[in-house]
């Protein structure tokens, strides 16, 4: 019997999250952010189920070579623009529109102004200090794209740096900074990410670019996802594969790092740091054990989890243990292991089984 340790993928919360970025930002249109493997949900079932999508918006070629393979013939968005030759090539052949945010990506569309036409999404840095043109180059910049035949269209672009935490007055630093940028220049614009299009509705405009949304997860600190109507696409589970009775005063997993205040019912879950699950989660962090919720005790070793049984009904080897998703906010389970939701979902690795419910 192979090992149930699996991804539970629900491609319909996927299209229902879709549905609440759209009533959020109804005049704008969605660019769909689908790289590092569609947040570690499986680029090529997810990008089946976004159908409704403007556009979809990958980090590098081979995600975007994944996407036309699944069939999306749709606007296709290179998030970091090419960074050399071939991936130039690359980004015409699979019919990319691409990011352009700096000199050297410009030498590359000077070499090649034979190519068929695209869009370019001219990124400007208002204050974030990644990726970007400097604000006072945005006109120098815009005049140069505007003289090459393969630029059919600009779109204004940057990102923001805090737009998680509405009270930091540095999104609408960049927000300015960006107005005062592009003044008098033609073209859309666009800038929200998820936490933009929660919290900054005034930074919509043309096309909103949410991520971690789409799959669930809150981008926010203050509110969780079923707060905001979305649901939940990845839960993660395995079966209980052990149950011990542990002695007041003994102590569990490596490290002895949790030691029983009372005689125990511990039991052995098949999922550790191996599959993506946080090494770092501490005692406490939450688990659902038939449904019942209950928490971690002991270190998380590679492929195994302890958690506390004691006082749950009658549970069995064979139980079904969920560590987040449908019943546990991966919200909550992250704050617990001190990292952000985007961690843990991009994190799942290949040998826990995707299975679509
Ligand atoms: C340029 C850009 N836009 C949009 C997103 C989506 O962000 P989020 O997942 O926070 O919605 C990302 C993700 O990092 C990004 O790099």
């Amino acid at each position: 019997m192979s090992r149930n340790t699996i991804a539970q993928i629900n491609l319909s919360a996927i299209r229902h999250n879709l549905g609440v970025v759209k009533g959020m930002a109804a005049r704008s249109a969605v660019v769909c952010v689908v790289k590092a493997d569609a947040y570690g949900h499986g680029l090529s079932r997810v990008c089946q189920a976004l159908d409704q999508a403007d556009v979809l918006a990958v980090a590098t070629t081979g995600e975007g070579f994944n996407c036309r393979e699944q069939g999306w013939a749709g606007r296709l968005l290179l998030l970091e623009g090419p960074s050399n030759q071939q991936e130039f090539e690359d980004a015409i052949a699979m019919g990319a529109e691409m990011v352009v945010h700096h000199d050297n990506q410009l030498r590359l569309l000077a070499l090649h102004r034979e190519t068929p036409p695209t869009a370019l999404w001219l990124k400007i840095d208002s204050g974030m200090h990644r990726l970007g043109f400097p604000p006072d180059a945005a006109a120098r910049v815009h005049a140069e794209l505007l003289q090459y035949v393969n630029c059919n269209r600009i779109i204004l672009m940057s990102h923001f740096a805090c737009a998680d935490d509405q009270r930091n007055p540095m999104t609408k630093r960049q927000l300015q900074v960006f107005d005062d940028s592009i003044a008098g220049l033609s073209g859309q614009v666009s800038l929200a990410n998820s936490a933009a299009i929660l919290n900054f509705p005034q930074s919509h405009r043309d096309y909103v670019r949410p991520g971690i949304m789409l799959y669930g997860v809150s981008p926010v600190g203050d509110r969780m996802a079923c707060d905001i109507g979305l649901k939940p696409a990845m839960t993660l589970c395995c079966d209980l594969i052990a149950i011990n009775h542990v002695k007041k005063g003994e102590t569990i997993g490596y490290g002895a790092a949790y030691t029983c205040a009372q005689d125990m019912l511990v039991g052995v879950a098949a999922i550790g740091y191996g599959d993506g699950y946080p090494r770092h989660a501490r005692n406490g962090t939450p688990v659902l054990v038939n449904g019942q919720r209950t928490s971690l005790v002991g270190r998380v070793s590679m492929d195994m989890v302890t958690v506390d049984l004691t006082g749950l009904h009658n549970p069995q080897v064979g139980d079904r243990v969920t560590l987040w998703g449908e019943g546990l906010p991966l919200e909550e389970v992250a704050r617990w292991a001190s990292v952000i939701p985007y961690e843990l979902i991009c994190g799942v690795t290949a040998r826990v089984r995707a299975q679509m419910v």
